[in-house]
């Protein structure tokens, strides 16, 4: 698209741009009804952020291209809030909520007693403050923790980086709802599941110990010196509480709520009017089948009056109001006893310790083991044979060890535990490499690997084929009809027939599964190959990136390092796998079986495509090369001499002809900050 020359025109275009965005971010992030797609949303950004390299007095800092302009903070301001943020008193049964809602209704006199039940979201409890700003709108000021309640910490920056809070609001918006242009909104900050996954699959891959849930994630995202990670973290914001000059603004919170939404902010949709305790408990029950699917943690349900007339009625104890209480779900968690630890071997001779535990019910099933990670999370916990311990369970998570109980009532235990020298599956020696947490068995053959191996391969998320259980897996290697994952597709259906317990149908099924996963595609099998630190999201984007198997195999640690998230670690361990001749030979045969190993390539990245860069002078921070790369890695080219196809000079300390040229042509020119802001987009792309 031709850039607009004329200030007056490219003023115009990027508030038009600017307006357009606002409105894809509100269908995207608040709503979750996007109307254009990605690409298209990418192509509008990048516009917008091409006027503003070009013109930097149009810059506006609640411009959508500007969620992460911040400066890395050096530390966060202490900031008093405008009134307590206060906690809430918590019930855990129907006739705990009968007690409040009857002390309620004494209290409340004639007033209106109407209850409100919003989902009670894990995350952490943040204030953001709006003022005018001096267009006729509104626009963010600033954002800060919960803290002790009374002062909080100044976490803009990072706040602003979520795409959920909206960084202004247009004065329409204020006149229709009948809001002054300061106002306060309150409302919890969480960090989404899938971010949380993805968060624990980049730690482990450095090594880094995960992060034990979504609430401690993004209350550390949020104390993060550095927005651009802030940004990458995706937390979602959820405004439940509207504040003018301190006090409550609206009738209740339902017309609270509805505010909200009309301001442009994201409401949970989870609530309900609820008058009296049978109602209260149908939505919890209802809240707590949904929580597995929600997408992101709650823990429990917050009951709230309705009417503020009456909430100043009820008033507030010490540290919480009267007029809302907290129902909280039982935690998914046990006590029991650790009965012994063994040692399990995984498919790369990974030693894993597991605590075998007297059978205790949690969360709706009977949890006999929970994995123990690695020797020092043993060490850490101080953990003992025959000592009592906590147990949670979250989801379909593996259940996992993370306390011992010491008390009175439970003597601990006696027997320290001593990891094994020998693989328990095969005898060989295992080993731990310098700087690594975990024992591996050195053996290439060991039974185990081929074992897990094969149950990974079939696993949902990788080749999916149902059915390739511990049972199938294990008969098929005491029979030695399978040395590789190769092999399950020379199996026939009267082969798998003659397995115990395997009748006609459930042999067709499996042969039909197994067939069925040649048209896996190439992400599924680079993970079912089980590359080193090649989980599921860097599998997707090796194949996005290079297309075919061969491909990758053909490519250098610069080119594999192309793709995001593809740091030397595990370039290298890309490299060493393809240096093995089994596992080339293992390729093979995949590929003889008819299994499809290639993907639509993705297009690289298009901030920059078809501009034609010209480097000129000393820029302040990139040297020469390093800025060419960037260019290029985002799908820009870069030119030696100035012509009128050169889209834009970027011109650093003592310039010479080329920007002579550049000003005699009409090229546009820019400095190194307005290359960086042309750049950006990559941190701001989903
Ligand atoms: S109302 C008086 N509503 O729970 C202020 N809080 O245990 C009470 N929370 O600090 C806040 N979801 O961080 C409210 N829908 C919701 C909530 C919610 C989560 C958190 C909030 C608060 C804590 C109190």
């Amino acid at each position: 698209m031709a850039e607009p020359k004329s200030p007056d025109s490219a003023a115009a275009r990027a508030e038009d741009l600017r307006t357009q965005l606002r409105r894809h971010e509100h269908l995207y992030y608040v709503l979750d009804a996007p109307e254009i797609s990605d690409a298209e949303y990418d192509a509008l950004i990048n516009e917008l952020k091409r006027i503003e390299a070009a013109h930097p007095e149009l810059l506006t800092p609640d411009s959508p291209t500007q969620r992460v302009g911040g400066k890395p903070a050096e530390g966060f301001k202490k900031v008093r809030h405008s009134r307590p943020m206060l906690s809430l008193d918590n019930a855990y049964s129907a006739e705990e909520l009968a007690d409040w809602d009857r002390r309620v209704r004494e209290l409340a006199g004639n007033l209106p007693v109407e209850y409100i039940a919003e989902l009670k979201l894990d995350g952490l409890s943040v204030a953001l403050q709006y003022e005018a700003s001096g267009a006729g709108g509104a626009r963010l000021s600033s954002g800060v923790t919960r803290g002790d309640g009374q002062t909080g910490e100044d976490v803009t920056s990072n706040i602003r980086t979520i795409r959920s809070v909206p960084l202004s609001i247009p004065s329409r918006l204020l006149e229709k709802g009948k809001m002054p242009e300061a106002f306060e909104v309150r409302g919890e900050v969480v960090m989404p599941a899938a971010a949380f996954l993805r968060l624990n699959e980049e730690r482990e891959r450095e090594g880094l110990p995960p992060a034990v849930n979504p609430r401690n994630a993004a209350a550390g995202t949020l104390r993060t010196l550095e927005p651009s990670i802030v940004a990458n973290r995706r937390l979602v914001f959820f405004a439940y509480f509207l504040l003018v000059e301190g006090e409550y603004f609206a009738a209740g919170q339902t017309a609270t709520l509805d505010a909200l939404s009309a301001l442009g902010f994201r409401v949970n949709t989870h609530r309900a009017r609820v008058d009296s305790v049978e109602a209260m408990m149908k939505f919890i029950d209802k809240a707590e089948s949904d929580r597995e699917t929600l997408g992101y943690e709650i823990d429990g349900v917050v009951l709230k009056v309705d009417s503020h007339a009456t909430q100043q009625r009820l008033g507030y104890t010490g540290r919480a109001p009267r007029w809302a209480i907290a129902y909280k779900f039982t935690a998914k968690s046990g006590i029991t006893q650790v009965t012994a630890i063994t040692v399990q071997v995984g498919r790369t001779g990974k030693l894993t310790p597991v605590a075998e535990l007297a059978p205790v019910f949690i969360g709706g099933t009977t949890v006999s083991r929970a994995t123990l990670h690695n020797a020092d999370f043993i060490e850490r916990l101080g953990l003992k044979i025959g000592d009592t311990v906590k147990v949670e369970r979250g989801g379909d998570v593996i259940p996992k060890v993370v306390e011992v109980i010491e008390d009175a009532q439970h003597p601990r235990g006696k027997h320290r535990f001593v990891f094994p020298s020998k693989c328990p599956e095969c005898g060989s020696e295992v080993v731990r490499a310098e700087g690594e947490v975990d024992y591996r068995c050195v053996n290439a053959d060991c039974p185990a690997k081929l074992r897990e191996s094969l149950l990974h391969f079939g696993r949902r998320e990788v080749m999916n084929i149902e059915g390739l259980g511990e049972a199938v897996v294990q008969q098929l290697l005491d029979r030695k009809m399978v040395t590789s994952v190769a092999d399950l597709y020379a199996l026939t259906e009267e082969q798998l027939a003659g397995l115990d317990r395997f009748a006609e149908k459930s042999a067709r099924a499996l042969i039909a599964e197994i067939d069925g996963s040649r048209k896996a595609g190439l992400a599924r099998v680079l993970m079912g190959l089980g590359i080193r630190f090649v989980g599921e999201r860097t599998a997707e984007l090796l194949a996005e990136e290079f297309g075919s198997i061969e491909a990758i195999e053909k490519a250098s640690a610069e080119e594999l390092e192309r793709v995001e998230e593809v740091g030397p670690r595990i370039s290298q361990a890309i490299l060493e796998f393809f240096a093995q001749p089994a596992n080339i030979a293992l390729i093979e045969s995949l590929k003889k079986a008819g299994v499809d190993m290639t993907a639509e390539k993705k297009q690289r990245s298009t901030e920059l495509a078809d501009l034609t860069f010209v480097l000129t002078g000393t820029l302040s921070t990139l040297t020469r090369d390093e800025a060419k790369k960037r260019i290029e890695d985002a799908g820009g080219k870069t030119a030696g001499s100035v012509s009128k196809k050169t889209s834009y000079v970027v011109a650093g300390e003592d310039a010479g002809s080329k920007l002579d040229k550049a000003l005699e042509l009409k090229v546009p020119v820019i400095d190194e900050a307005g290359l960086l802001a042309m750049l950006q987009s990559g941190s701001l792309k989903e």
